[in-house]
C-alpha cells in the first residue's frame, strides 16, 4: 500500500481569504500547503476594481508569513457598475486571473452582486473577446426556488442562455454540489470547467441536518443528497481535466457561525488536501489526485504547474506542534476562535509538516 505520496503544491483556485486580523489568522494555513489560490473577492466593501485587486493582493502579501511558497491569484467582483476596459486592462496586466459573479443575495456578502444579467451583458461580451473567465457562483435567488434546487435551476434559467448567447465565454461553474452541475460541465466542452470542494466530497445533507443541527457543516451551496455527493466523487477523482479543486474554504468566527441565523462557510484549509487523499484513496484513485488539486486548475488558467512539491503520508500525525493542520479544532483569533472543519471521522492522511 502507498505510505507517502509526493505531488506539486496544489492549487486552490476558490479561496476566502478575507482582509484584517482574519486575513493574517488563516492565510498561513493555506500558504502551509499550496502554491496558489485564487482569491474571492466577497469582502466588505468587494474587490471591484483592478486598483483594488492591486491594494488587496498587497495586503495578503504583506500578511504571508517570511518564506511562504504562495501566490495569490486575484478575481474581481463583478457588479452592474463594472467598467469592461477596467477589468480586461487589469487581466491583461496580469493582476486579475477571473471575474467572479455573485447573483445578488446568493450568498455571504454578496448583496453587491448582480441582479440582472443584461446589465452586465456588455462586460461579460468584453471578457468573451479578451478571454477573461467568469468564476459563476451558480445559485438562483429566486424566493421561490427550493434551497436544495438552486443550483440545478440556475444551469437551466440562467447559464445554459448565457452560454449560447456567449459561446466562446470561459466560464467556471464554482463549487458544484449536484449531479446535474456534474453533468452539464462534463458536457459543456473546452469553455467550461467546474470547482469542488473538499467538504462537499464528505458531507451530504444527512451530515447537515440529521441528529442535530451542525452548523460548521453549513456552507452554500448547500450540502445535498447522498447520490450527488457520490457524483462529485466520481467526477473529481476520475482525473477529468473539466474538474479542479476550489476548497471555497470560507472561515467565519464562531460567535458569526454559532448563532440564530448562522453565516454559511466550512474553513476547510488546514485539512483541505488530507481530506482529498483520504477521499481518493478509499476510491482507489489517489494516483489521480495530482490531476485534480495540482494540474488541471492550472491548465484551465494557463499557469505553469507549481515547482515546489509536498508529501502526503498516511498514518496517524505525529509530534503536529502547531494548532490547526493537523486536524480539526480551533484557531485563536483576535477577534474570538475560529473552528477548523472536522469531518467527522480521523482522515487517513496527512501533509508532512516541512520546516518551510
Ligand atoms: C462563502 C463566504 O463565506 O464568503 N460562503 C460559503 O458558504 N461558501 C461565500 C460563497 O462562496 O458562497
Ligand atoms: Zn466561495
Amino acid at each position: 500500500m502507498t505510505e507517502r505520496l509526493t505531488i506539486p503544491r496544489p492549487d486552490d483556485l476558490h479561496l476566502h481569504l478575507r482582509d484584517g486580523a482574519m486575513l493574517a489568522s488563516v492565510l498561513p494555513e493555506s500558504a502551509r500547503h499550496f502554491g496558489r489560490a485564487l482569491v474571492m473577492p466577497n469582502l466588505v466593501p468587494p474587490v471591484v476594481t483592478g486598483a483594488d485587486a492591486v491594494a488587496y493582493r498587497e495586503r495578503i502579501l504583506a500578511a504571508l508569513p517570511a518564506g511562504a511558497d504562495f501566490r495569490p491569484l486575484m478575481t474581481l467582483y463583478l457588479t452592474e457598475a463594472t467598467e469592461a476596459e477596467d477589468v480586461v486592462a487589469a487581466h491583461a496586466a496580469g493582476i486579475v486571473q477571473a471575474v467572479k459573479l455573485y447573483p445578488a443575495g446568493a450568498t455571504t456578502n454578496s448583496a453587491s452582486g448582480v441582479r440582472d444579467l443584461a446589465r452586465v451583458e456588455a462586460v461579460l461580451a468584453r471578457m468573451t473577446e479578451a478571454g477573461v473567465p467568469l468564476c459563476i457562483h451558480g445559485e438562483v435567488t429566486d424566493p421561490e426556488v427550493d434551497i436544495f434546487d438552486r443550483e440545478a435551476v440556475f444551469i437551466e434559467r440562467v447559464l445554459e442562455p448565457l452560454r449560447r448567447r456567449l459561446p466562446g465565454l470561459r466560464v467556471v461553474l464554482e463549487h458544484v454540489t449536484t449531479a446535474e452541475g456534474v453533468a452539464y460541465v462534463q458536457g459543456g466542452g473546452a469553455g467550461i470547467a467546474g470547482t469542488i470542494t473538499a467538504h462537499h466530497l464528505v458531507l451530504n445533507r444527512n451530515h447537515l441536518l440529521a441528529g442535530g443541527i451542525r452548523p460548521h457543516y453549513y456552507c452554500l451551496p448547500v450540502a445535498k443528497r447522498e447520490v450527488h455527493r457520490r457524483a462529485l466523487v466520481a467526477a473529481a477523482t476520475s482525473g477529468a481535466a473539466c474538474f479542479f479543486l476550489g476548497t471555497d474554504s470560507a472561515p467565519h468566527l464562531d460567535a458569526a457561525k454559532l448563532a440564530p441565523c448562522g453565516c454559511a462557510g466550512c474553513f476547510t484549509a488546514p485539512v483541505a488536501m488530507a481530506l482529498l487523499a483520504h477521499v481518493f484513496e478509499a476510491e482507489g484513485a489517489l494516483g489521480r489526485l495530482e490531476a485534480f488539486a495540482c494540474r488541471n486548475g492550472a491548465a484551465f488558467y494557463g499557469l505553469p504547474v507549481n515547482a515546489g512539491r509536498i508529501t502526503l503520508v498516511r498514518g496517524a500525525q505525529h509530534g503536529a506542534q502547531h494548532g490547526a493542520q493537523r486536524g480539526p479544532g480551533t484557531i485563536a483569533t483576535p477577534d474570538g476562535p475560529l473552528t477548523v472543519f472536522d469531518p467527522g471521522f480521523a482522515p487517513l492522511w496527512h501533509v508532512e509538516e516541512t520546516d518551510a
